[in-house]
């Protein structure tokens, strides 16, 4: 059993990324340029948002924070994406998630400029994906298939169940796992809440992909011997015992399942760190032009 080193690998990728602004610098190119737009005051939110930006200036990118308060309408929020779409020197941003719940998620995701959309959430980036285009890949899945490629991971011919159909991740990781390149070449089946004899088409699994969002749901009679588990779960949960107040919990039962794989990320530790160093990535190609 190997345990993948999200925290080495994502510094191996951010530090690839760094001697390229670094190449640009030098030739006098244009200086990647990534904003954030942040509504409201979710916690999480708030973290994640600080860890992209915090990123952007370990590497060298340049970064642009607009924050507005919880009360913002969606015509303020759609203003604001106006601009950054026409600002010629901001590359790529995005809107973190979620908004407040009287802000329509669609409306505004559609808004934004499939070009400068590095989180890859635009329908047209998405239906790009499913074609096999150049596309924006969203962080996530992007991060879940770099692990895959730098620990070097057989996929070809295997069954990959993904579990979970969120649009961000489970709907995004089927559709690539089924691609014909590598990594890739699955034959891919996606479970859900709706999904009957879950168990077994877990335990057919040769690659698993653990992306509903349930603490520690899946379990170790759940998983085949040798199966490589990606756990994409990243559930905030209380615990008293943390300076935080609270612990980062996957949707595996890592203990019990670690023993029985070949391959298996931690939480904390393992996707998580991978998905800044995938926006850090898309916005690199952003600003070389790279996907449109
Ligand atoms: N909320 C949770 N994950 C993400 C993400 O990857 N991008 C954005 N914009 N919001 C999120």
């Amino acid at each position: 059993m190997e345990i993948i080193d999200g925290k080495l690998i994502s510094a191996q990728v951010k530090a690839e990324l760094q001697i390229e602004v670094d190449k640009i610098r030098l030739a006098g190119g244009k200086i990647p340029h990534l904003a954030a737009v942040l509504i409201g005051d979710n916690g999480a939110s708030e973290t994640y948002v600080a860890s992209k930006i915090k990123s952007c200036e370990q590497i060298g990118f340049k970064s642009t924070l607009i924050r507005r308060d919880s009360t913002s309408t969606e015509a303020e929020v759609l203003e604001i994406i106006d601009q950054l779409n026409k600002d010629e020197d901001i590359d790529g941003f995005i809107v973190q998630l979620p908004l407040p719940a009287h802000i329509n998620v669609d409306k505004v995701i559609e808004a934004i400029d499939p070009k400068k959309d590095v989180d890859g959430f635009h329908p047209i980036n998405i239906g790009r994906m499913a074609k096999g285009l150049p596309a924006y890949i969203s962080a996530t899945p992007f991060g879940v298939l770099e692990l895959i490629k730098r620990y070097k991971i057989e996929t070809a011919g295997k069954h990959c169940v993904v579990v979970g159909r969120s649009q961000i991740v489970g709907l995004p990781m089927s559709i690539l796992m089924q691609r014909n390149t590598y990594p890739g070449n699955c034959t891919v089946t996606l479970v859900h809440s709706r999904t009957q004899n879950l168990k077994e088409v877990c335990l057919q699994a040769d690659i698993l992909v653990a992306a509903l969002g349930k603490p520690e749901f899946i379990t170790a009679d759940m998983v085949k011997d040798g199966a490589v588990v990606i756990d994409v779960g990243l559930t905030r949960v209380v615990d008293e015992s943390k300076k935080s107040g609270f612990a980062l919990k996957g949707d595996v039962k890592f203990d019990d399942v670690a023993p029985k794989t070949s391959f298996i990320t931690p939480v904390p530790g393992g996707v998580g760190l991978m998905t800044v160093a995938a926006l850090m990535h898309n916005t690199l190609l952003a600003s070389k032009n790279e996907i449109y």
